[in-house]
């Protein structure tokens, strides 16, 4: 195996999985995606290894710097923020690997919106609140969303949105949801999930803008929106309902 691409998590240096760890800890090479890999990930590096910023390179450069490793044998950590299964660019690195024939594996890492769940202290999916959660984005300068995922979409169904990529358009946001969840709909921003200076801010959708304003966000925030992240009055699920009857737990006695 040439390339591990693994999944740093969103922050926090404990955050990464114990596999990652042990998978950067024996690569001699070293690719991270600088704007938001954090830096204490990177002190699990072997001693000597060559660790590289991929922020200023290009895809050509990034693909050269791993075939190069391939064909001195050396094996590369690939690292990218949160998980790698959401924007994360790797699909179009592997699909170049593939051409070139260099292997590579995947490690999962913690996802951003996960984070953000837990600096809230909430579950995204309550019973008949809440039942999915989609994790979506609006249109940024580099990409354009497909015409059929345009946030009033994904608004119709009331699940619990974690916006990602859209700080800088909360505005927008706003304005899009307000029809379908009404003025009243809880929301949060959370900044920098797990880092020292996180933070968090409740709202709901009538006041947000203005909540945001007093104490500005950049970039590295998530916007989480629907009813689940106030819901007090749900019912309990039947997992640990007494009277219910499962297989691990037959409503007889064992
Ligand atoms: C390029 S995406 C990377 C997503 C990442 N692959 C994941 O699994 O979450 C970057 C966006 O994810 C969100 N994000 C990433 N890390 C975050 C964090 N620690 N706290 C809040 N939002 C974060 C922000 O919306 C940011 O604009």
């Amino acid at each position: 195996m040439t390339v591990h691409f693994i999944g740093a998590g969103p922050g926090a240096a404990d955050l990464l999985t114990i596999r990652g760890r042990d998978l950067i800890a024996r690569c001699p090479v070293c690719l991270y995606a600088g704007s938001l890999v954090p830096k204490g990930v990177l002190a699990y590096c072997p001693d000597g290894a060559r660790i590289i910023d991929t922020a200023p390179l290009s895809l050509d450069d990034i693909i050269a710097e791993m075939k190069s490793a391939h064909d001195a044998g050396f094996e590369v950590a690939r690292l990218h923020s949160g998980d790698l299964s959401v924007w994360s660019a790797v699909g179009e690195q592997t699909r170049r690997l593939d051409a070139l024939g260099i292997p590579y594996d995947m490690t999962p890492g913690v996802p951003a919106f996960a984070a953000a769940a837990s600096a809230l202290k909430r579950e995204l999916t309550l019973p008949e609140v809440a039942q999915s959660l989609v994790l979506t984005r609006t249109s940024g300068r580099a990409s354009a969303m497909p015409e059929r995922e345009k946030l009033a979409t994904f608004a119709q169904s009331g699940a619990t949105l974690a916006i990602h990529l859209s700080i800088h358009v909360l505005p927008r946001v706003v304005e899009e949801l307000t029809p379908f969840y009404g003025p009243e709909c809880p929301v949060a921003i959370v900044y920098r999930a797990s880092w020292p200076d996180e933070r968090v801010l409740r709202g709901v959708l009538a006041d947000i803008e203005a909540r945001a304003a007093e104490a500005p966000m950049e970039r590295t925030a998530l916007i989480l929106v629907g009813p689940s992240l106030a819901a007090e009055a749900f019912r309990e699920s039947a997992l640990y309902d007494a009277g219910y009857d499962r297989r691990f737990r037959p409503r007889g006695g064992v």
